[in-house]
């Protein structure tokens, strides 16, 4: 993360882009918006005169950020909740950190239940959770087959979206950063027996968030 403010921060100086605008995503169309913010480049705001504001938000689990001045009169008055909306200077930073600063982070991966990097690997590091949900949670879907995507670590919101570990008794939770790091063959994690329709869909939002965990 440090790196990536000294990178930014030299190709300021060096090629003289503009450093002064905000972060202008969203998360539906970028994931990085939610899950690596600092990777992103700023851009100007239209028509900014002096210093621009810049605001972050989270609605309905999308993650939004962008130049104060485009939010309707409505959604700006009501943008000053630590949870849900914040507007700062660019100067400030809150437009390229991490929305709430409680946002849940998790292992995040997914591989066959045998011999699976997924499965082994439990010092991986936590990364944050795609789709924003207050006291979101981490978890550990197990299916105990060969086929890849049979063993999961991830963040309950992302395996809801995906219609998994919505019973009780499928999966493993738990509360806390990085909390899903549980050896494969802990007793702790059930047999999934729920079905894995949309796990294509799950896998390349695991793929996604692999992609950040590399990228940090
Ligand atoms: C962005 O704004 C800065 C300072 O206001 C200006 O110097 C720069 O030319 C602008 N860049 C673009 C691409 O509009
Ligand atoms: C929004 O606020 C600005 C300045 O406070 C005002 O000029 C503008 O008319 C307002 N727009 C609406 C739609 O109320
Ligand atoms: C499980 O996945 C690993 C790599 O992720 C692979 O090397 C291994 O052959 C797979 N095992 C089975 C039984 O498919
Ligand atoms: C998973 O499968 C293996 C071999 O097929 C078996 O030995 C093991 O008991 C199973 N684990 C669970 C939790 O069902
Ligand atoms: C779980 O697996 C690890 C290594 O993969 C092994 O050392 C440990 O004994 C196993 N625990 C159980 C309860 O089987």
């Amino acid at each position: 993360m440090k790196l990536y403010l000294l990178l930014i921060a030299s190709l300021c100086f060096l090629t003289y882009i503009s450093c002064d605008g905000c972060i202008q995503c969203n998360s539906k169309t970028e994931p990085r918006c939610a899950t690596d913010p600092l990777s992103l480049f700023t851009k100007n705001c239209s028509e900014s005169i002096g210093g621009s504001e810049c605001f972050v938000r989270v609605l309905d689990g999308v993650t939004i950020r962008g130049c104060a001045k485009d939010l309707t009169n409505a959604t700006k008055a009501a943008c000053n909740n630590e949870l849900e909306c914040q507007i700062c200077t660019y100067t400030e930073g809150c437009n390229r950190q991490m929305f709430p600063s409680s946002r849940a982070q998790c292992l995040q991966c997914s591989g066959n239940s045998t011999s699976s990097p997924c499965a082994s690997q439990v010092y991986d590091h936590a990364s944050i959770c795609p789709i924003y949900k207050l006291g979101d949670l981490c978890y550990i879907r197990n299916s105990n087959r060969t086929a890849d995507g049979s063993f999961q670590r991830g963040c309950l919101s992302t395996a809801q979206a995906n219609k998994q570990c919505i019973k009780d008794g499928n999966c493993f939770t738990c509360t806390g950063r990085g909390c899903n790091f549980l050896q494969a063959n802990d007793t702790l994690i059930p047999l999934a027996r729920d079905s894995s329709a949309q796990l294509m869909l799950s896998m390349s939002l695991l793929l996604m968030g692999l992609l950040t965990a590399w990228m940090l």
